[in-house]
């Protein structure tokens, strides 16, 4: 089967990687890509918002199963689309993608199913936020724009002040949909399941690092580091999630004639009650997916096929290894802020040759100089049988890397190794 990946990050790269070990893949393509997709896969330059361009190219190279990878073009409605046209999709369509794509109705359906989660209130305009954080949170409060923000949209604010300047950011431009949460506490953690609207298969757990700066502070990211599977979702919790989130979630989108078929990320939070939701995402995390990728075995492009053409009942469970797979991202100095572009970056193959896979997010190949084109740049991932073994591989690659305009985190699994 020849079968397209629509996405240019890390993310894909790692997927790229898998599916190019499928013994039902022929031909793969991506699009845009990176120059790491390129070595599993040939690169071609659609745009994916012209989705009749993306169906022509379907069409004409005989694509039995397009992968999208990032949430714009499920939210975009790329998946509708080629679903109209009978191609075979994994990701969800648009009105499902909302489960990301929009913070509102995502608690919205929570409220409607009595899935645990941060009470909350939704709002349309300053008046209405002041209002509802007068009467109905202390602090800290969360703060939440509706949309897709890429990690940043987020703010917890632990004073009036901070609040108030959260709302000076999120109504710049006028009235715009946010959501007032209250703030939980406990341990964050990632839960993978993929599903084909009806059946649930659950994919591996992670524990991500958002924030920048070691012992995670500074700004959000995308994520700096990643590994799975995450301890602290025991089996029996991952149970209470599936059974009292993901599942009601599932057959509450089916029965509102969304069904949900992809993978769904719950991001949960362990509260000292139980796993509650703090967010879905209508894809694999990124860098969750490379730790994920690392371990996955088994014929990737049969399971997501499967996913697609709504058959996963007909699948055997997903089989990962016992190891323990880290990746720690390297991203170029500036990040999350807007970074220079065009650092020389070397050393790939001395860190593969320590044992690390390197995946590659915001690279360009600049003549025969790979160059940083992005935030996020590489993500040296690697695994070993205990988070030690496994964050001291991840390091070995990483000290191999030759890229004086990036930097990462040390501490990347700090959680785990304390433990
Ligand atoms: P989100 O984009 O919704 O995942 O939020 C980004 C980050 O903000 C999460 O990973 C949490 O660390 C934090 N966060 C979001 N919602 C809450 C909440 N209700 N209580 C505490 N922390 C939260
Ligand atoms: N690493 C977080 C995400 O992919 O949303």
């Amino acid at each position: 089967m020849n079968v397209l990946l629509v996405g240019s990050g890390g993310r894909e790269h790692a997927l790229a990687w898998r599916l190019a070990q499928s013994p039902t893949l022929d031909t793969l393509y991506a699009t845009p890509g990176n120059p790491g997709i390129a070595q599993h896969a040939t690169c071609v330059a659609l745009d994916a918002t012209d989705h009749g361009h993306v169906i022509a190219f379907v069409r004409d190279h005989a694509i039995g199963l397009v992968i999208i990878g990032p949430e714009a073009p499920l939210v975009d409605g790329l998946g509708d689309s080629l679903r109209a046209a009978g191609i075979a999709v994994f990701g969800p369509n648009k009105a499902a993608a909302q489960l990301e794509g929009s913070k509102g109705f995502t608690k919205d359906l929570c409220r409607r199913a009595d899935i645990p989660t941060a009470g909350y209130v939704r709002v349309g305009n300053r008046a209405e936020a002041e209002a509802a954080l007068a009467t109905t949170f202390g602090y800290p409060v969360v703060i939440k724009a509706d949309g897709l923000a890429a990690g940043k949209g987020v703010v917890i604010a632990t004073s009036e002040a901070e609040a108030t300047a959260a709302f000076d950011a999120m109504f710049a431009a006028g009235d715009a949909p946010v959501v007032i949460e209250e703030f939980l506490t406990g341990e964050e953690a990632s839960l993978f399941v993929l599903t084909d609207g009806t059946t649930l298969m659950p994919f591996g757990s992670a524990q991500d690092h958002k924030r920048v700066g070691e012992g995670d502070t500074g700004p959000n990211t995308g994520g700096m580091g990643a590994y799975s599977p995450a301890p602290v979702l025991s089996p029996a919790l991952e149970r209470r999630a599936i059974d009292e989130i993901v599942a009601p979630t599932v057959r509450t989108m089916a029965a509102d004639g969304m069904p949900f078929s992809g993978v769904l990320y719950a991001g949960l939070m362990l509260t000292p009650t139980g796993p509650k939701l703090i967010e879905y995402n209508a894809r694999f995390g990124d860098p969750e997916c490379q730790v994920l990728m690392l371990r996955f075995r088994g014929d990737l492009v049969a399971l997501l096929l499967a996913v697609a053409e709504g058959r996963l009942d007909t699948a055997a469970p997903a089989a990962f290894t016992d190891d323990v797979a880290m990746t720690v991202v390297l991203a170029t100095r500036g990040y999350p802020g807007t970074p220079a572009a065009g650092g020389t970056v070397a050393g790939i193959d001395a860190a593969e040759e320590t044992g690390a896979t390197v995946f590659q997010a915001g690279t360009r190949q600049d003549g025969d100089r790979l160059v940083a084109a992005g935030g996020r740049v590489l993500a040296v991932t690697a695994a070993g049988p205990d988070i030690r073994a496994a964050r001291d591989a991840a390091y070995r690659g990483i000290d191999a890397i030759r890229f004086p305009d990036g930097f990462c985190r040390r501490d990347i699994g700090w959680r785990e190794l304390a433990r």
